[in-house]
């Protein structure tokens, strides 16, 4: 298949971008930020009554979060080193929320201590941890959803609880001097089918009301995560169609009053933004007579590409050499044989492709530099350029 430029980027835009990068050695990716802040743009007319929180772990590069910073956003932090490097750029303590549901009991008081007072939850060891040492503050649940055969980049499994547990955890919460303030799900990052989120939010809406009826706690807010598209191969709905149809399932089971709603996009607002920039190492064949190419190119799993991954997410690869096409295996440059980005997705490449030929790949901006190794073979982590 060959890819269009137009069905990914603004033409001048991927130009801005090519020209940029005919200057510099590969690999590297760079990103338009003035797309991320479109993106952004996007879904606050989508969402008006949302709140966003972006997820830093997509991209947490300071160029990223001061422009959302600057346009208002929140943001949903990982880690105590995310924390710090958010507050670096003059983001308040208000605007945070600790959206990881395993954390050591210390990074709950760090966080404590530096002024944030929401902390999402899904197990009782965790819920006492927060009591401890962040006393009084909000705590969200976090639920199980389904869909993760629909999702690219699913999540669910490692975090959520049932819905019982997650009744339990909310009175506990109150037991224990907690605020319980609402729920939150992430139906799997890059979710292909939307119907996901209304399972998940009718959910929401029996333990908001089990709650309110049986132990007068009144749930305020509903963290509704991410999962929002990105634009790789597989093509998905456009994000108004999203937002239509979760709208419709928010008003189906809420009316028109809806309790707080959150958002925590990564990927839908940042991967467009990137193009990813390698060039090909070698061309070769396993044996004289093999159909096969194998197309090594010097970024690879370990170099950015890890969401390659079960060959999860498909980015759409676009080259310069134009003519006939065949299919190829796609494989990084280290000496790890796992090392092999697409091998039984069949990408066709074209047959004149050779050493020194540049490779593209788009839609990179979000979990590509900030899931590179260190130095895997030597080789330094993926290189970032902000336009
Ligand atoms: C708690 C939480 N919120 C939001 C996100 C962002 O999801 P996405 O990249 O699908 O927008 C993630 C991704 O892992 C997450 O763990």
């Amino acid at each position: 298949m060959s890819i269009k430029i137009e069905d990914y980027y603004p033409r001048e835009t991927f130009q801005k971008m090519k020209a940029f990068a005919d200057e510099r050695e590969t690999p590297f990716v760079v990103i338009d930020t003035q797309i991320i802040s479109d993106s952004y743009d996007q879904l606050v007319s989508n969402f008006p009554f949302a709140k966003i929180y972006y997820a830093v772990k997509a991209n947490p590069a300071t160029e990223i979060t001061e422009l959302l910073r600057d346009k208002g956003s929140n943001f949903d932090i990982a880690s105590i080193y995310e924390l710090d490097k958010v507050m670096a750029t003059g983001v308040g303590p208000e605007r945070i929320s600790y959206g990881n549901t395993i954390k050591k009991s210390k990074d709950i008081r760090y966080f404590y201590e530096k002024g944030v007072r929401m902390f999402a939850t899904d197990s009782e060891a965790d819920l006492r941890n927060i009591a401890k040492a962040a006393p009084g503050s909000k705590v969200y649940v976090r639920i199980l959803t389904e869909g993760s055969n629909t999702a690219d980049w699913p999540l669910s499994r490692k975090f959520g609880c049932q819905t019982d547990m997650a009744l339990d955890l909310l009175i506990l919460a109150k037991q224990l001097g907690l605020d319980p303030y609402g729920i939150s799900f992430h139906v799997g990052s890059q979710q292909r089918d939307i119907d996901v989120w209304d399972a998940a939010i009718a959910k929401v809406k029996v333990i908001f009301e089990r709650l309110k009826e049986e132990d007068g706690i009144v749930l305020k807010m509903i963290n509704m995560g991410g999962g929002f598209p990105a634009n790789y191969i597989a093509k998905t709905n456009d994000l108004t169609t999203y937002a239509d149809e979760i709208i419709r399932f928010l008003k189906d089971d809420f009316g028109d009053e809806l309790p707080e709603i959150i958002l925590e996009p990564g990927r839908s607002l940042i991967a467009n933004a990137g193009v990813l920039v390698s060039e090909v190492v070698l061309v070769s064949r396993k044996s004289r007579t093999a159909v096969e190419r194998w197309v090594f190119t010097d970024v690879g799993k370990f170099s950015g590409l890890i969401e390659t991954m079960d060959e999860s997410i498909k980015f759409p690869i676009w080259t310069e050499k134009k003519g006939e096409m065949e299919e190829v295996v796609i494989a990084g440059p280290t000496c790890d044989s796992a090392d092999i980005m697409y091998e039984h997705y069949k990408y066709g490449l074209p047959l004149n492709l050779s050493s020194g030929d540049r490779l593209y790949w788009f839609s990179t901006g979000a979990y590509t530099t900030s899931y590179s190794a260190v130095e895997f073979n030597g080789f330094p982590p993926l290189k970032a350029y902000y336009l």
